[in-house]
């Protein structure tokens, strides 16, 4: 298949265009660059440089690389920040997706695989998550992905051979195995790189927020999926894709606290952490970890790197490489 990756220089969109390389399809990476790093795309492969909603430029896109299927990863991903600028949220994510759709309409182009998230279930009121569960967010982010499924379950109603897949992630983590890609982002907020930086002294500590939850050591449990096995879950994905909407979770299946992520990331580096508890930050819920079922059953996907030791060990690979991320990062602050 021909396919057009939106998003394609950002952490996971870098990831999956290479999967999907290799897999044996042709690839054309867009990305407007506002976030993602030239660096980052593989050598050799067609390049777009435009906003995902830049119905005009992605139609014309779409037509001249006769594309079959789009990856959709493109989107601004900071829940905290979604809070505070909610309307750049809806803007990027949710117009940017309706503008994609309207280009693929155009275009004549059928198959999306969307990125979509567990923010989408909000604090669910048990765990595993399951993908029947009420799907109620608590931020802006949560709600600009869910109103972009929303867009897209509509339209595989009106046009019955209009196929669409969304994943709803949960922690994204680790880096490609030779350390060549990983994860970039500034300001980083995610835990393992947060972790990786304070262990290297990029930044001076880690804040460890809130060790008072009702989960078994206090701090909040996540389910961190390798890249990779995101990576492979979008192939999947993509060549089972049938007309009509549909939507799995993509996790390991069970839990890490974040204490376990600081006592495994130390036996990976091996030294300590520099970490202090500090309060709760807003919005966090004590724990989120998917039932990945559905996936396996129906597309017959599932995790393979689920050892969380291996998954910080391939993220601190790329960080020895490039302590400060990609030469073309903005800024350097940590
Ligand atoms: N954490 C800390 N200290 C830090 C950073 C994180 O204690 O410096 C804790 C958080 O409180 C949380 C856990 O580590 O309990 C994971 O936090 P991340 O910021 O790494 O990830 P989140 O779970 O908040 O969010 C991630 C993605 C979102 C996505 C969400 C779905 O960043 O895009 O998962 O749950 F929506």
């Amino acid at each position: 298949m021909n396919v057009l990756v939106s998003g394609a220089a950002g952490y996971i969109g870098s990831h999956a265009i290479r999967r999907v390389r290799s897999a044996g399809h042709a690839v054309v990476a867009l990305d407007d660059l506002s976030l993602g790093h030239r660096e980052a795309l593989p050598e050799g492969v067609p390049f777009v440089e435009c906003d995902v909603g830049d119905r005009e430029r992605v139609r014309a896109a779409l037509v001249e690389h006769r594309i079959d299927c789009v990856m959709h990863f493109a989107a601004y991903i900071n829940v905290g920040e979604s809070v505070t600028e909610p309307l750049l949220y809806y803007r990027k994510n949710t117009t940017g997706t309706l503008g994609l759709l309207e280009a693929m309409q155009a275009a004549g182009v059928k198959r999306l695989v969307f990125s979509s998230t567990c923010a989408t279930y909000g604090e669910p009121a048990s765990m595993p998550i399951h993908e029947e569960m009420p799907q109620t967010p608590i931020n802006p982010y949560g709600w600009s992905k869910l109103f972009s499924e929303r867009i897209m379950r509509d339209l595989c109603h009106a046009v019955p051979d209009f196929g669409c897949i969304a994943l709803r992630y949960f922690n994204v983590a680790g880096s490609a195995e030779d350390g060549s890609i990983g994860e970039d982002h500034h300001p980083e907020t995610h835990l393992i790189p947060v972790i990786l930086q304070a262990m290297s002294g990029v930044r001076d500590k880690i804040s460890i927020f809130g060790d008072d939850y009702a989960t078994p050591d206090g701090t909040c449990v996540r389910d961190y999926v390798h890249v990779e096995d995101l990576a492979d879950a979008h192939v999947v994905a993509m060549e089972r894709l049938r007309p009509g909407f549909a939507y799995y979770n993509v996790g390991i299946g069970h839990g890490h606290s974040v204490k376990e992520i600081l006592l495994a990331a130390e036996d990976v580096v091996g030294k300590k952490a520099p970490a202090v508890v500090v309060p709760r930050r807003p919005g966090d819920a004590p724990e989120l970890y998917a039932d990945a079922s559905k996936i396996e059953r129906e597309l017959g996907w599932r995790a393979r790197r689920t050892d969380i030791r291996a998954t910080i060990k391939s993220a601190w690979t790329w960080f020895q490489r490039r302590p400060h991320g990609y030469a073309s990062a903005r800024g350097n602050e940590p």
